[in-house]
C-alpha cells in the first residue's frame, strides 16, 4: 500500500511548529505494510491543498492519502472543502466513525468536519490536526482501510469473506 501524508497547518508550513501529527500517522500505518511515498506540509490554502491531493493521487498514484489538520471551524480551516473539490465519490462512513469515536474522548469531537472519498484508485481521508485526535481517530478507522484500498484496486472482491 503506497501512502501520501499531507499535513495542513499554517504554523507547520512556516516552520513555527514541529509536525508531530504527520510523524504519528507514519508510525501508525507502517505496521500495515505501508510505503510512504510522499510527505508534505502545506498552509491552510484551499487551492494548494487540492493541488497536492491531485499530485499524490494522479501523478504518484498513492493508494491511500491521509491529511491532518484544517477540519475545524477556524476561519482558515478548508481541508474538507479542498478534499471535496478533488474527489469523485464521497465516503461518509469515515467521518461518521471518527466523530462517533471522538465523542468518547471529548465533546469537541463533533467540531471536526473531516471527510473522505475516492479519486480514481486513491482513497483520501481527512484526520483532525492534533496528535491526540490523530491517534484516536486513526485507530478507529484503520481496520477498514486495507479492505477499502483492496476494493479500489480491484484486488478484494469477496467482501463476505472479510470480517
Ligand atoms: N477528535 C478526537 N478524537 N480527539 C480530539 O482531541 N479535537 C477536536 C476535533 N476532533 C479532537 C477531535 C477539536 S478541539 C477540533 S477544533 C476539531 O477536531 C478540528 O480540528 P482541526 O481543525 O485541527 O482539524
Amino acid at each position: 500500500m503506497t501512502v501520501g501524508i499531507l499535513t495542513i497547518s499554517d504554523k507547520g508550513a512556516a516552520g513555527e511548529r514541529v509536525d508531530e501529527s504527520g510523524k504519528l500517522i507514519r508510525e501508525m500505518i507502517l505496521p500495515l505494510g505501508a510505503k510512504i511515498v510522499k510527505y508534505a506540509i502545506v498552509p491552510d490554502e484551499r487551492e494548494e491543498i487540492s493541488r497536492r491531493l491531485i499530485d499524490m493521487a494522479d501523478k504518484l498514484r498513492c493508494d491511500l492519502i491521509l491529511t491532518t489538520g484544517g477540519t475545524g471551524l477556524g476561519p482558515r480551516d478548508v481541508t474538507p472543502e479542498a478534499t471535496k473539490d478533488v474527489i469523485d465519490r464521497e465516503i461518509p462512513g469515515f467521518g461518521e466513525t471518527m466523530r462517533a469515536e471522538s465523542l468518547k474522548f471529548t465533546p469537541f469531537g463533533l467540531l471536526s468536519r473531516a471527510t473522505a472519498g475516492t479519486r480514481n484508485n486513491s482513497l483520501i481521508i481527512n484526520l483532525p490536526g492534533s496528535p491526540k485526535a490523530v491517534r484516536e481517530c486513526l485507530s478507529a478507522i484503520l481496520p477498514a482501510v486495507p479492505h477499502g484500498v483492496g476494493l479500489l484496486k480491484g484486488e478484494d472482491k469477496e467482501c463476505g469473506q472479510k470480517r
